[in-house]
């Protein structure tokens, strides 16, 4: 059974008081998580360490980091290798969010170097897609998403790519308040299964957990995990706040 996530990406938001406060608050309330729903905190660099205690022992919780180097370790002044975070008991990493690549120009090359580190260290990364706008109304969505998978994912064996998350997030969905529909969520997901399925096997393809992000709100959560090659979410503006994010992890399927 594929496991359904409801992941949270804080990005650069919240002091570390206030990230304490969301975290103690989210770990208050009741779940009820099925055995293969997991909840994971996308937290900044300097948080990681106060998250990943507090979730030590609670069952399903996990903790990402939004990004990590593309150097295993060395004269990289500012860097985070992911021998640092797998030190911390850090067990996810974001990878190749639309906001890495356009503002700070991460290439589909250094993505790929991202997740061999991440796998070699038993990380899993949450490995980010999406078309901008453009690209969308130009109805390219499909081989542009396709492309991004190619060029950063099919160098790996089918046994690490089983251990890969993918987020499908449409650009235009981001902040916007703008969501994809469930059923446009679903159509790209369902492509980028078929995507995965014609290089690996289906059997591969159907394991690999797809989430959706773009906007997904305690109001819409349910209708889009719901869709059935929707694995659960990625979540920025509404994850910030506790009772927003309670009702999305509810919304798993
Ligand atoms: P929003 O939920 O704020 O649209 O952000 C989505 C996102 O970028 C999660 O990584």
């Amino acid at each position: 059974m594929r496991k359904q996530i409801a992941a949270a990406n804080w990005k650069m938001n919240l002091t570390y008081q206030q990230g304490e406060t969301l975290t103690d608050e989210l770990l208050d309330n009741e779940y009820s998580l099925k055995e293969n729903h997991e909840v994971v905190f996308g937290v900044p660099f300097p948080y990681l360490g106060m998250v990943a205690g507090k979730t030590a022992n609670k069952k399903g919780f996990y903790v990402a980091a939004q990004n990590c180097s593309n150097k295993k370790s060395g004269a990289y002044t500012g860097e985070t290798s992911v021998e640092m975070l797998s030190s911390l008991h850090i067990q996810y990493v974001i990878i190749g969010h639309s906001e890495r690549r356009e503002y700070f120009n991460e290439s589909d090359q250094m993505l790929a170097e991202k997740v061999n580190l991440a796998l070699d260290f038993g990380l899993t990364p949450i490995f980010c897609c999406g078309e901008p706008l453009a690209i969308r109304e130009a109805e390219n969505q499909n081989e542009f998403v396709e492309v991004q998978l190619q060029e950063s994912l099919f160098h790996l064996s089918a046994e690490q790519l089983k251990k890969i998350v993918i987020a499908y997030e449409p650009i235009w969905a981001i902040g916007t308040g703008k969501t994809a529909s469930s059923q446009q969520a679903q159509e790209m997901h369902a492509h980028l299964r078929s995507v995965l399925a014609a290089k690996f096997t289906n059997e591969v393809a159907d394991e690999i957990s797809i989430l959706y992000g773009g906007s997904v709100k305690a109001a819409n959560a349910v209708e889009i995990f719901g869709m059935p090659d929707v694995d659960g979410g990625l979540v920025g503006g509404a994850s910030l706040v506790a009772a927003e994010f309670a009702a999305i992890i509810r919304a798993l399927k």
